[in-house]
């Protein structure tokens, strides 16, 4: 029987980039240039081992994978919610409308409780979900890992629901809407 090694994509990440090393990257221009990258933004949501719901706004939200449905969320290392999402077998991908821009200042500003004065049901999944919401997906924690100075959340959504309506947007650091 043959067998073939697969090589672990964490592992085999790069090839070596030592042989350009005087390319090293400027912070300042690398933010300006990410910022030309136009994403909408959501809350990701959790429930602690009390029960108390968390959330925190996230643009670095990406589908991976149809086939299973995954999910990718990238949380700094140093958000205090990241406790709670290490300890977390669910979270919850909330898609903000054009309306929900309070809601993204909200879960991003130093509230003590965040959730104070905000609608949210309960999902299937238990998670909280954030009423007008253009979207939410649920999922279950399948994988995190450290890259750089974030972890990344790697999810399976198992429920999701959307209704029609427009996005929150974020570009050159600003909030926008479609057109
Ligand atoms: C538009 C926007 C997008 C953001 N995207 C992310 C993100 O993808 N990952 C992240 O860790 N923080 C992101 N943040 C910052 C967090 O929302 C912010 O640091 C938060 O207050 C951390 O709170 P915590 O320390 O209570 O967890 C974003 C903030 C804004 C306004």
């Amino acid at each position: 029987m043959s067998s073939k090694a697969v090589p672990d994509p964490l592992v085999s990440a790069a090839p070596d980039a030592s042989a350009n090393s005087d390319t090293s990257m400027d912070e300042r221009l690398f933010r300006r240039a990410c910022a030309r990258f136009a994403t909408g933004i959501t809350v990701v949501t959790l429930l602690d081992s009390q029960g108390h719901p968390h959330g925190v706004t996230v643009n670095s939200f990406a589908s991976v994978s149809l086939e299973p449905p995954l999910v990718l969320v990238s949380i700094d290392l140093r958000n205090a919610i990241l406790g709670h999402f290490i300890s977390s077998a669910w979270f919850a991908v909330n898609i903000l409308a054009e309306h929900q821009e309070d809601l993204s200042r909200r879960f991003s500003s130093a509230a003590e409780d965040r959730f104070v004065g905000v609608e949210w049901t309960t999902g299937s999944t238990g998670m909280p979900i954030l009423a007008g919401a253009l979207a939410h997906l649920e999922c279950a924690v399948t994988r995190t890992f450290e890259v750089g100075d974030h972890t990344m959340m790697i999810g399976e959504v198992r429920y999701a629901e959307y209704r029609e309506g427009r996005p929150l947007l974020f570009f050159e650091s600003g909030y926008r809407n479609l057109g």
